[in-house]
């Protein structure tokens, strides 16, 4: 389905805009990583940053990323030298707005996204795209002032770029279909997997992993060790556990990431203390070199923190114990609840899209077929009778009307046709 699909309702039409050049604004985890893709695949990229040095440091880790030789372990010069002609870093406005295509991926804030797009789009080309990056903030809102916001769309990348293979391409009220159809070609010029979907907070795949990271900060709370939960999540299948996740999101990012969800889900999302405590410390993860594990050490593996047991303490309610399958459900049935709010919500066109973006963004572990998969055998009935022992938290594991009908029916999340 996917290399057809150009992303557009079956029967429109739209060419997709040619694409010479792509201008990436913030040269973080993000941008650096976007900005290595695409120089990759031979597009003429420029990098720019409001910081020096967060531009410097981001230049220096895709030239880095694009002459990597696996023989050497190391870059190689005859790559560099073949790339570096297409990097522009640069702090000048009207480099980045002559690019054909912009991709905006500063902090996580309506505000200053809003602002750069205020400058810089009276500057662009007629014809230039604009994009966001954003993890969760719906593209509608950020798009209200642009003058064309039938140009703009998000292109949401996954942490890390490089390994990620899907693209959420997100279509706000008023992105053109000409927008999306040339987001999914640069997409797939990329090599990425592109997936289309509605406008709404956290979009698809971000929507589904913030109740699984809420649920492992509340069970910290309750007593379950870093270790305990890592394991469960790990041996579900997940190539990371929620913790270490949260790491290598950036502390901050998943704060002001949370802060979006929670204003829009607040029945279901808990504005939890430790990470504003993590932030204040300075504890950002790993780009810091400490966040809820230390970098410190040995090539920077992750080790215990000893500075995060007196954060989780400050804030820890009576402690109990879990086993690993109580773990599993309490990480896993939330996403799952998720999923069922996000057909309702139309936020996807086909059911399996939700599966797509689960194993390719979040490496979900594929032997299970994905989340709605995994639930098919299962049977809707059977998780209804799993959230049970759950019930006394809340909205956040109460079975919603579509799994009680599917429960009641035995229908499956894949009898239902793509729309
Ligand atoms: P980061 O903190 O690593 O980088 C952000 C960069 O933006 C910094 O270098 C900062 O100096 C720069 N910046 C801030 N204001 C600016 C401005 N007005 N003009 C130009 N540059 C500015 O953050 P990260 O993680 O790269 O996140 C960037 C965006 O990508 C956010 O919207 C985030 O939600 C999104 N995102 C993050 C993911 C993650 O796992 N970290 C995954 C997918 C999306």
């Amino acid at each position: 389905r996917n290399k057809r699909d150009t992303g557009l309702a079956p029967g429109a039409a739209a060419e997709p805009r040619a694409l010479n050049s792509v201008a990436v604004i913030g040269a973080g985890i993000m941008g650096a990583g976007i900005a290595e893709a695409s120089l990759k695949r031979k597009l003429a990229v420029t990098l720019t940053d409001a910081r020096q040095d967060a531009l410097l440091h981001g230049a220096r880790s895709v030239m880095e990323g694009v002459s990597y030789s696996k023989q050497k372990r190391g870059p190689d010069v005859q790559r560099a030298i073949e790339f570096a002609p297409l990097l522009n870093a640069t702090a000048a406005d009207s480099e980045v707005a002559a690019c054909d295509l912009i991709i905006e991926a500063v902090v996580e804030n309506i505000d200053v996204k809003r602002d750069v797009y205020q400058r810089l789009e009276p500057q662009l080309q007629e014809t230039a795209i604009l994009a966001s990056n954003t993890s969760t903030i719906p593209i509608t809102r950020l798009a209200e002032k642009l003058v064309r916001p039938e140009q703009f769309c998000g292109i949401h990348f996954f942490n890390p770029v490089r390994k990620m293979q899907l693209v959420e391409v997100i279509r706000g009220k008023k992105t053109s279909d000409a927008t999306i159809a040339t987001a999914v070609a640069y997409a797939k010029r990329i090599g990425k997997m592109p997936i289309v979907v509605n406008d709404g907070p956290g979009f698809l795949v971000n929507r589904l992993l913030l109740p699984y990271l809420n649920e492992s900060l509340e069970l910290l709370l309750e007593g379950a060790t870093i270790e305990s939960i890592e394991r469960a999540a790990k041996k579900f299948g997940m190539p990371l556990g929620p913790v270490a996740l949260f790491d290598m999101v950036g502390i901050d990012t998943a704060m002001y990431a949370g802060r979006v969800m929670w204003e829009a889900f607040p029945d279901r999302i808990v504005a939890s203390p430790i990470l504003p405590a993590l932030v204040k410390a300075g504890m950002l993860g790993q780009k810091t070199g400490s966040g809820f594990f230390s970098y410190q050490g040995k090539k920077g593996r992750a080790e215990p923190n000893p500075k995060l047991r007196e954060i989780i303490d400050r804030y820890k309610r009576a402690p109990q114990e879990f086993t690993p399958e109580q773990l599993t459900a309490r990480l896993f049935l939330p996403i799952l609840l998720e999923a069922t709010r996000i057909l309702d919500d139309k936020i996807v066109r086909d059911v399996r899209d939700i599966d797509l973006g689960l194993i390719f963004g979040l490496g979900f572990p594929p032997f299970k077929g994905g989340l709605l998969f995994w639930a098919d055998t299962l049977g809707a009935a059977k998780v209804v009778e799993m959230l049970k022992p759950l019930e006394h938290l809340g909205a956040r594991t109460k079975p919603t009307a579509r799994l009680l009908e599917m429960a009641k029916t035995g229908a499956k999340f894949y009898d239902q046709p793509a729309v």
